[in-house]
């Protein structure tokens, strides 16, 4: 168990090391597992693939990278949101998700933050992989 512990963790670091324009297919399964699970905390308010609907919150289809507050049919925006200039890069996701409201005053985002920086980047893999590459699915990526 300890070895697996330590093998473990040996591989989150080499993965969720300092940010790099890593290609989302190249997260390992491990990651990506990890961060379908956490995703589940995401997923009563957010579909991410391509077709996915709006719910309490916006399809995150394609968010990385994108301009805050312009997924096309969302009524559901804040005004704090709306207009701001944030840019979702990895780091501002990444800020977000620890502490919504902290990063965004005014957000209607009601989700008390992830504090773990490793379930973070876990989540933000998948999220990435999920939303911007949806042909990593079709090229038979178990995870
Ligand atoms: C209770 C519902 C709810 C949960 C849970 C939730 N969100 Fe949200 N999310 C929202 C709402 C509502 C907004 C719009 C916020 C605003 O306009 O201030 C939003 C906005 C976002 C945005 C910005 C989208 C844009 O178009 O700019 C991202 C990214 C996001 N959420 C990611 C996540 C992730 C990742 C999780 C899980 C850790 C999560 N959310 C959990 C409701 C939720």
């Amino acid at each position: 168990m300890r070895v697996r512990v330590t093998a473990l963790v040996a591989v989150l670091t080499v993965f969720l090391g300092p940010p790099s324009p890593v290609a989302a297919q190249d997260y390992d399964r491990a990651t990506l597992g990890a961060g379908k699970i956490l995703y589940m905390r995401c997923i009563s308010c957010h579909t991410v693939t391509k077709s996915g609907r709006h719910l309490v919150g916006p399809n995150l289809w394609g968010v990385v990278d994108s301009k805050a507050g312009t997924r096309a049919g969302f009524k559901g925006y804040s005004e704090s949101l709306k207009t701001s200039d944030i840019v979702w890069s990895r780091d501002a996701l990444d800020r977000f998700i620890l502490d919504p409201s902290g990063f965004l005053p005014g957000t209607n985002m009601i989700y008390k933050g992830l504090p773990k920086e490793t379930d973070r980047a876990a989540l933000l893999a998948y999220l990435e992989t999920e939303s911007v590459n949806e042909a990593v699915r079709y090229e038979g990526l178990q995870y």
